[in-house]
């Protein structure tokens, strides 16, 4: 390799990281402000967290069991000594923000969305990154699975407004404290029984939480873990009905769903409802969001005693298969010829820009012709020329790009007519 092209290897995003650029990020833009503009009708509001957070936050909150805790964490030891680490996830940070501000006090629903990118140590692949993008969700204080048939219908809804159409909902109740120790002894001696065949991590998993076999990939414990107990026959009577509610709900929303009784999903902290919303067109990372209740983290962080329920999407996911037309721009390209009309222009512009008309100026020297290969190449749908005649007469000539068509008028007149265009 040449020093060169060593030193551009070396300069090249990291890893399971990516740029989201222009001609992309639109999509992005647009998925938000439909993401912003459903979650609001449903009365949820803004919250935003630091992107670090102390490490025990996600050691107590996601769980020290979980791949994510036990595997995947960004980690690291600030100057002051501290152990930090890059959001996993956000709904730790959520309860931890409840917490700290009281929100549990002002009396406001407590229903919280953000977007934004979180860091898993993952093996990169389709549709799997080591930063991606979440747009998370949460409820709390209702415990009725009256609400986790609404955040379903919900993530339906803005689905349907991105154009995901033939995703599958999958739901499970994976219990409470209550019934979950029977399961979890169940489990472990299913698990005993084929210890051999599960690999290192499963048979680690299988003293430590035996839930977590469900979430390996390797086909042997895939397979072992088929042949594991259902959590379903060991509900209790409230998980039991708990559940029962939720699919009516669900039933009376019209939603169709699959129960999947191994669907316990990757983190420590779910009581009652886990959901996903699956997607045959996404290859093998196909949940497009995952989420579910967890009605002990606010007590066990030495909050108050407040469920919670939620869910977040994968950004890129969701985009690999959304069919999103962002607003077609309509822009202004100012062509100027010499030095007065580009003093003229830098003026010009901004009065088109307060009026709310994208404008772009180019401050290089260009004839007309290569202003207008210049404009033609950019997409502009008008160009105002700017001459020495122009400003001396206060009556500048304007082509629309599309049509071919010329006009002609005051500033004041072509704003007029750009506005209605
Ligand atoms: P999660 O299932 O770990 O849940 O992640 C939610 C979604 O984030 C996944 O369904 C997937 O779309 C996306 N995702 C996760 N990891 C990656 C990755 N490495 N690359 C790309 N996309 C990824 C949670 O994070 C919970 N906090 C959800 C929740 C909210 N539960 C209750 N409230």
């Amino acid at each position: 390799m040449t020093e060169d092209a060593s030193a551009k290897k070396e300069l090249a995003a990291v890893k399971g990281t990516r740029d989201i650029l222009p001609g992309e990020v639109e999509k992005w833009q647009a998925l938000e402000g439909l993401a912003r503009t459903t979650f609001e009708l449903y009365g949820f509001r803004e919250l935003r967290a630091p992107v670090f957070e102390a490490t025990e936050l996600f050691e107590k909150g996601t769980g020290a069991t979980s791949d994510v805790v036990t595997k995947e964490m960004y980690t690291f030891t600030d100057k002051g000594g501290r152990s930090l680490t890059l959001r996993p996830e956000y709904t730790p940070s959520v309860v931890r923000a409840i917490i700290e501000h009281r929100l549990d006090l002002e009396g406001a629903p407590m229903r919280y969305y953000f977007m934004g990118p979180m860091f898993r140590y993952d093996k990169p692949q389709k549709g799997r990154f080591r930063q991606f993008h979440q747009i998370d969700i949460e409820v709390f204080g209702e415990k009725d699975a009256a609400v986790d048939a609404e955040i379903i219908e919900m993530a339906h809804a803005l689905l349907g407004k991105l154009g995901v159409a033939g995703a599958e909902t999958l739901v499970n109740s994976v219990g409470c404290r209550a019934c979950r120790p029977a399961y979890s002894a169940a489990l472990r001696e299913a698990a005993a029984k084929r210890k051999s065949e599960l690999c290192p991590d499963c048979q680690r998993k299988a003293e430590t939480n035996p839930l977590r076999i469900f979430d390996c990939k390797v086909e042997a414990c895939r397979e072992a873990a088929a042949s594991f107990p259902s959590i379903q026959d060991y509900l209790c009577e409230e998980c039991r009905e708990h559940f029962r509610k939720l699919r009516a709900c669900l039933d009376t929303l019209g939603i169709a769903y699959r129960v999947e009784p191994r669907l316990v999903r990757g983190l420590d902290y779910y009581t009652k409802t886990t959901f996903e919303i699956v997607s045959s067109h996404l290859g093998a990372q196909n949940a497009l969001l995952g989420g579910g209740r967890y009605d002990d983290m606010m007590k066990d962080f030495g909050g108050p005693d407040i469920c919670g329920t939620g869910f977040a999407m994968g950004m890129e996911r969701v985009l690999s298969i959304a069919e999103i037309a962002p607003a077609a721009r309509k822009m202004l390209y100012l062509a100027y010829l010499g030095e007065a009309a580009r003093m003229a222009s830098l003026e010009l512009a901004r009065y088109f820009r307060s009026n709310g008309v994208e404008c772009l100026v180019e401050y290089k020297d260009r004839g007309m012709k290569a202003h207008f290969g210049r404009a033609n190449k950019l997409g502009a749908a008008w160009v105002l020329i700017v001459g020495d005649n122009e400003l001396a007469t206060g009556r500048f000539g304007l082509k629309d790009m599309a049509t071919g068509r010329q006009l002609e008028g005051t500033r004041e007149e072509l704003l007029a007519l750009l506005l209605e265009s």
